[in-house]
């Protein structure tokens, strides 16, 4: 059995996961602004904190849940009843709340508060039901499931349901899962737990082995339904699923994977350069979509074949994700018809003479630099009309 529907949720939780990478901490402020870029760019819920974690988290959520105009307004919490308490007063001013509770599952992380595997299930029952008591809209998380044994994972997922939970998300914890693998395991729960069909499954993926997205996107074609992410990856450890990863994936690729988003692709790169700012985390120069040169082509052949078809090397639009354009640094791989286009740009119509001229030059003086820039363009020209 697979879901049919095609529409897949974005849950973003930059705010929570993300701010729990060392180091990435955002203040009050910074945390309502990403999440009105993140209402405004369609994210259908955003995990707005860890309300028992500290005041600060507290007031973070209500505030977000309070000004939030689409998006459903979400807290975590553990599996306990005081938690759950703090994260329904957190949420509650949302149009839309949830609450997000968990507890590990995998042999590991039951053994952290050391409960047999039926203690652990008699609390995942009243913890849920707790939950549910308080808001309609209830998400349960088995922490570490994919590292939890299949039966248990089926038997708590099962009690979940029961209790109330309307979205089940399956995380990877610690990024340890391959990508048929995840899909297997979506597979296997949708076709052993009873009700499966009447909730969401989510799939939370992190980076550790460099494939949550391909992970999520895997657990998205065996029927989850709610994909969680981080803009830019950012998360605890080597980071989460990144939220313009699997959008532009599932955007770009939809002839293989027909599913849709509602998110607004054009302000994926706002939102990426906000968030590295007031994270901290810069993002690294080659990362995909919103890297620096994730747009830019500095050798000769891709310069050449980008200035007559921008098909030729780019599989999206720099404008799908708001950026102006395509960038052509010039380096000492780059071409003629670059350095021709570039001084067109930049105003100087050369005859071919002196652009076989101008381009020695050019080479001569890419080898010593990592970029040329415009300036050294206008320097070159103006040196060679003096020398002349
Ligand atoms: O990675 C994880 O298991 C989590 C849970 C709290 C959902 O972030
Ligand atoms: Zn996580």
């Amino acid at each position: 059995m697979t879901n049919p529907s095609d529409h897949v949720l974005i849950f973003d939780t930059t705010l929570r996961d993300g701010e729990q990478s060392p180091g990435a901490t955002m203040t009050h402020d910074e945390k309502l602004e990403i999440a009105e870029m993140l209402d405004e760019m369609g994210v259908d819920i955003i995990e707005a904190g860890f309300p028992i974690a500290s005041e600060g988290d507290f007031a973070a959520v209500s505030e977000i849940a309070e000004r939030s105009q689409n998006s459903v307004i979400c807290g975590l919490s553990r599996a306990n009843f005081k938690d759950i308490d703090r994260c329904a007063e957190a949420v509650r001013k949302a149009a839309k709340p949830r609450i997000h509770t968990f507890i590990g599952t995998s042999p590991l992380h039951r053994a952290i508060p050391d409960l047999t595997m039926d203690e652990m299930a008699d609390l995942i029952h009243e913890t849920v039901s707790h939950a549910r008591n308080l808001v309609d809209d209830v998400q349960w998380s088995p922490m570490d499931a994919t590292r939890t044994e299949h039966d248990y994972l089926c038997r708590v997922i099962e009690i979940a349901i029961k209790a109330g939970a309307t979205t089940i998300n399956i995380p990877d914890t610690v990024g340890y899962t391959a990508p048929r693998e995840s899909a297997d395991l979506i597979r296997m729960l949708i076709e052993r737990v009873p009700g499966a069909d009447e909730i969401v499954f989510a799939t939370h993926c992190h980076n550790d082995l460099g494939m949550a997205t391909a992970n999520a996107l895997a657990a998205v074609e065996a029927g989850a339904r709610q994909i969680e992410c981080t803009i830019n990856g950012l998360g605890e450890r080597a980071g989460n699923t990144a939220l313009e990863e699997v959008v532009m994936a599932l955007k770009v690729r939809n002839d293989i994977m027909p599913f849709q988003t509602q998110i607004d692709t054009t302000k994926i790169m706002n939102i990426s350069r906000r968030v590295a700012q007031v994270s901290g985390f810069a993002v690294q120069y080659n990362k995909a979509i919103v890297g620096k040169n994730a747009f830019a082509h500095e050798s000769g052949i891709h310069q050449d074949g980008m200035l007559k078809n921008p098909e030729n090397f780019e599989i999206m639009r720099p404008e799908d994700i708001g950026l102006a354009g395509t960038s052509l640094p010039l380096g000492k791989h780059s071409g003629r018809a670059a350095l021709k286009a570039k001084l067109n740009d930049l105003g100087f119509d050369v005859g071919d003479n002196q652009l076989k001229d101008v381009f020695v030059r050019f080479k001569e003086l890419a080898d010593t630099k990592k970029e040329v820039f415009d300036e050294d363009i206008v320097a070159l020209m103006t040196d060679g009309t003096d020398d002349a």
